[in-house]
């Protein structure tokens, strides 16, 4: 069993970015730069972000973080996104979900420019996801595909389960997992009313789990040799953290690793690559790789 180090890989992208900025740079060209909207107080949000942008710090990037209180009006937020729209000095941005549920998320995303949206979340980018077409690719799912292909794991003609299916991970997932120029894998999306999970998910050879639910994937659920990526990271309490809580998997660790070839510890899995797909997709962004 081999334990995928998304810390360590997602680090060694960081350098990779950090080192064509200073490139960049060098050409008398501008820093990319990133900014953050968050909404309120969620103590998981403020962590994302405070992450998001000490990781444009260490890619060298400008990034800017606008704050507002949860009782922010959805005509002030959309005020604030058309604004950066039209900002030449904000090479893309991303609003910080879940929003207060006054707020219609969706309205929200769809007032992003997709030329912007290094989340990935528009329609247009999500469209063109699908077809294959160069496009802002949502940040986890694209992060767990560089883990893949950076421990050279092989999922061409493989049967992947894909445990959840959020317009964030659980469908972007799937739809990059079974593309022919990703995964090219045999997938199985398993929600709240699959009929028999655990009979799905022993039969896969791939396993990605995202549906927010501590230790769901226990050990008699997996295969020998089965690759398993854990993409929860629910805050559950625990007395003896001083921060009073602990993030805990989709996947009970100690139960289902001895069975794994790979398997993505939480924290220090998913997470990090999440960051730097982000640092990617603005990278690429500011050079315009993707739309003119
Ligand atoms: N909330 C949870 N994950 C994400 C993400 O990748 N982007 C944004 N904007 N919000 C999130």
């Amino acid at each position: 069993m081999q334990i995928i180090d998304g810390k360590v890989t997602a680090a060694e992208i960081k350098a990779e970015i950090a080192a064509e900025v200073q490139n960049i740079v060098a050409q008398g060209r501008k820093r990319p730069h990133l900014v953050a909207i968050l909404v309120g107080h969620d103590g998981g949000s403020e962590t994302y972000v405070r992450n998001k942008v000490q990781a444009c710090e260490q890619c060298g990037f400008l990034s800017t973080l606008i704050r507002y209180e949860a009782d922010v009006t959805e005509a002030e937020l959309l005020r604030c996104i058309e604004k950066l729209n039209h900002d030449v000095t904000v090479d893309g941005f991303i609003v910080q979900l879940p929003l207060p549920p006054h707020i219609d998320e969706q309205k929200i995303i769809m007032a992003i420019d997709y030329r912007k949206d290094v989340d990935g979340f528009h329609p247009i980018n999500v469209g063109r996801m699908a077809i294959g077409l160069p496009c802002f690719v949502s940040a986890t799912p694209l992060g767990i595909m560089t883990l893949l292909r950076r421990y050279q794991i092989k999922t061409s003609g493989k049967k992947c389960v894909v445990l959840g299916r959020s317009n964030i991970v659980g469908k972007p997932m799937a739809q990059l997992m079974a593309q022919k120029a990703y995964g090219d894998a045999t997938v199985t999306i398993c929600h709240s009313h699959t009929q028999d999970i655990a009979a799905e998910c022993r039969q896969a050879d791939v396993i990605i789990a995202a549906i927010g639910q501590p230790g769901f994937v226990t050990g008699d659920m997996v295969k020998e040799g089965a690759v398993v990526i854990d993409v929860g990271t629910t805050r559950v309490a625990d007395a003896t953290r001083k921060s009073g809580f602990r993030l805990s998997g989709d996947v009970c660790f100690d139960a289902v690793a001895p069975k794994c070839s790979y398997i993505t510890p939480v924290p220090g899995g998913v997470g990090p690559m999440t960051i730097c797909s982000l640092m990617k997709n603005t990278l690429a962004a500011s050079k315009n790789e993707y739309y003119k």
